[in-house]
């Protein structure tokens, strides 16, 4: 059988570029579903782009390959799309936008461009056998069938969330046809601690600034059972490497002014009690067992005031790890840039074989950075195609 076309993976960016293109197209899946991540994304409401899209919100070992590719389809095209679909959509917070009612609508529209473009799409089906043939490429199927395609497009993604489907397949394919990969490693993910410290305020959340590896991000933290969670923790989490440390910086923004000004007018107020109106009352007990709480407020010197502000603003942890692709939202590295072509995703020495979506190396921010370079890059190709 003859495809011009073969996209192995219908995820956003498989689906995305079987979408657009014209000719006989086949998408290939092992799931039982297409899109599965895109459904549970968002908390089911699939947080599908970010109005303030850039290439600075994305990490890659070249940090300008994402650029091209951002510029011909963006964020403002991908919502043209969702608005040309009656699908309606709200900004949450920083410019992330989600849908009102589901994450099935993004899939249904997925489904409905394939659909007008008479794509076939065959699911419970995996790729067994995939070589290079005369003009084009020859696959065996799961299902025994034996196929010729002129060009193939691998969109299965990172390895993050195995439980869902997740392989390292793009990079197996990447390494049979002789093209480097940069360092895998889980990306968005929560930090662990060993001694599970936090255990007794897990559940609490402060706004707080999280830095790793020079880059700070401020958004929620959330201490949990096993360490640390909430945005500004997963964000960090892609810039951070094994055995560094994290500097949180919990200190409310007016809580030392407001502790100096409490001092003169009710000296005899006990601290504790004191922070518990800036810091939730758990917290505080904890940081009792870090910092020297004691005393009431008449007690506390400027220095002593001043040494807690900095010890809230400057609390350095040293996580034990992460909880690793089980719950990461993202894969970081992958497929080498420096093996592809920036405007078209083909692979530069294997005409016809084109990489798009998670399975590069290009790895956004939280906040629907990571399904725009899906569509972006799915458009790169499909333009090509
Ligand atoms: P994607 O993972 O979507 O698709 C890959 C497809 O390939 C899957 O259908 C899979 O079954 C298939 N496949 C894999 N191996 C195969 C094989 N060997 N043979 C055949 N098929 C194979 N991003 C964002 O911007 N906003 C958000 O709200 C969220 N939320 C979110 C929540 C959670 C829980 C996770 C895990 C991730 C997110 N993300 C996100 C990240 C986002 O889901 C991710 O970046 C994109 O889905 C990547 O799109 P791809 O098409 O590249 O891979």
């Amino acid at each position: 059988m003859e495809f011009e076309t073969v996209i192995i993976g219908a995820g956003a960016a498989g689906m995305m570029c079987a979408g657009h293109l014209d000719g006989r197209t086949l998408v290939v899946d092992h799931a039982k579903a297409p899109g599965e991540k895109i459904r549970i994304s968002g908390g089911g409401r699939c947080n599908f782009t970010n109005m303030y899209c850039d290439p600075g919100a994305f990490l890659s070992q070249n940090p300008h390959f994402a650029k091209s590719a951002l510029a011909r389809y963006t964020q403002w095209d991908f919502i043209a799309l969702v608005d040309a679909h009656g699908i309606p959509w709200h900004e949450k917070t920083l410019g992330q936008l989600f849908c009102d009612t589901s994450a099935k609508d993004i899939i249904a529209m997925l489904r409905g461009l394939m659909q007008a473009r008479g794509v076939a799409l065959s699911l419970h089906t995996r790729v067994e056998d995939l070589r290079a043939d005369t003009g084009g490429y020859a696959l065996t199927l799961s299902d025994g069938r034996r196929l010729r395609a002129g060009r193939v497009v691998i969109a299965t993604g990172g390895k993050s969330i195995p439980k869902m489907g997740a392989t390292g397949y793009a990079y197996d394919i990447a390494r049979q046809f002789g093209l480097p990969l940069t360092d895998t490693r889980p990306a968005l993910v929560p930090f662990t601690f060993p001694d599970r410290r936090f255990a007794e305020i897990s559940g609490v959340s402060v706004p707080a600034r999280v830095a790793a590896g020079g880059t700070a991000f401020e958004e929620a933290l959330l201490f949990t059972h096993r360490g640390l969670s909430g945005p500004a923790v997963l964000q960090a989490s892609s810039y951070w490497e094994e055995g560094a440390p994290v500097t949180l910086d919990i200190l409310p923004a007016d809580m030392l002014e407001a502790l100096r000004a409490q001092r003169q007018t009710a000296g005899r107020r006990n601290m504790t009690t004191e922070l518990a109106r800036h810091l939730p009352a758990r917290l505080v007990d904890h940081l009792a067992g870090l910092f020297d709480l004691s005393g009431n407020l008449a007690d506390w010197s400027d220095a002593r005031l001043t040494a807690l502000a900095d010890g809230l603003r400057q609390w350095e942890l040293t996580p034990g790890g992460t909880e690793g692709y089980r719950t990461a939202e993202v894969t970081l590295g992958g497929v080498d840039t420096d093996a592809l072509s920036s405007r078209t995703m083909a692979a530069r020495d294997m005409p016809g074989l084109y990489f798009i979506g998670e399975a590069v190396d290009v790895t956004g921010w939280l906040g629907g950075y990571n399904f725009q370079w899906a569509w972006s890059s799915a458009m790169a190709a499909a333009a090509d195609l």
